[in-house]
């Protein structure tokens, strides 16, 4: 008998982490999302959505990322049921902090849950990738496979869908800082849009070698290889003129003793890695939310870690 209610916790994730666009991703111990989904008698999807910019976000279950997963996986799975989703945002919406992600892999993971269809990682990470095409308009995996696994998630391969997963070291810490100001309706489509077509040899190069370091600094639990691998060659620099005081934000960061610092996702928040034994995470995120206000604008700053994925509530 399928449950009648479950609720989870999802958390927000950082995509590309620098030099791996649309294959890596980075899951935050905070912020979260907490959603709640509830069977009913009454055939169709009902989302609610309260919390942060809750106004923001459409809840016409075809306009909402949570709502296109659960009517994909009621068709896959011909689940016979209504279902009400309720949807509390504690992930910023709209900054590059994986929130559209995060209440499409929490219904994933929580459907499976609740019909104990015994899903793997990679089907609920394809279920959940729906809700990003509806989003943004491409069916990246790297917020959402983040936000399933946890910690650091490598797409090695999106066609079959393999996924790598590395535990982030004990000393690694995150800041996250994002500017005050309006981001575009469709924003990671136009973000998208920018990334060039064509890349010179020299670039994509640096972007590999990068992309090697950072996973080598996972896999060694090294913390300034991690943060020195933290360079983009391609997209950023196409990016970074849509954030304000970008320039500014990294140079801070660095200063404060970041090891390195990116955009997170298509922004337009900010990432920087801080080893605790050589850093101080606090200081590294007043100072990125100096830069920001160097450029004139105000900005939410902060400390945290790289978290778990998706998990159970009740
Ligand atoms: N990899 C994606 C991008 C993440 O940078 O466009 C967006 O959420």
């Amino acid at each position: 008998m399928p449950l009648s209610k479950v609720t989870l916790k999802a958390p927000a994730t950082s995509a590309n982490v620098g030099p791996g666009f649309d294959v890596f991703g980075l899951a935050l111990e905070y912020p979260t999302d907490k959603v709640t989904l509830t069977r009913g008698k009454n055939r169709g999807i009902k989302i609610k959505v309260s919390g942060l910019q809750a106004e923001t976000i459409s809840t016409l279950p075809d306009r909402n990322t949570a709502g296109v997963v659960a009517k994909y996986m009621m068709q896959e799975f011909s689940l016979k049921t209504g279902l009400a989703i309720r949807i509390e945002k504690g992930i910023w919406p709209s900054k590059g902090l994986g929130s559209s992600a995060a209440s499409a892999a929490a219904v994933a993971y929580g459907l499976n849950h609740m019909f104990a269809l015994k899903l793997t990682k990679e089907q609920l990470i394809r279920a959940a990738a729906k809700g990003e095409a509806a989003s943004a308009g491409s069916e990246h995996a790297d917020n959402v496979s983040a936000t399933i696994c946890g910690d650091f998630v490598v797409l090695r391969s999106y066609d079959p869908l393999e996924i790598v997963n590395f535990k982030a070291p004990t000393d690694m810490e995150v800041c996250v800082a994002f500017p005050h100001m309006m981001t575009p309706r469709h924003k990671t489509a136009k973000a998208r849009s920018v990334v060039p077509k064509m890349v010179p040899i020299k670039k994509i190069v640096r972007n590999v070698g990068n992309a090697a370091g950072m996973v080598s600094g996972f896999a060694l639990g090294d913390v300034d290889l991690i943060g020195k691998s933290m360079i983009d060659a391609i997209v950023e620099p196409a990016r970074s003129s849509s954030i304000p005081g970008y320039h500014e934000v990294k140079e801070n960061a660095l200063q404060a003793g970041a090891c390195g610092v990116t955009i997170s996702g298509a922004g337009p928040a900010m990432l920087a890695v801080v080893n605790r034994k050589s850093g101080n995470a606090a200081q590294v995120a007043a100072a990125m939310k100096e830069g920001f206000k160097s450029a004139g604008f105000e900005a939410t700053a902060f400390a945290t870690k790289p978290g778990a994925g998706v998990c159970l509530l009740e």
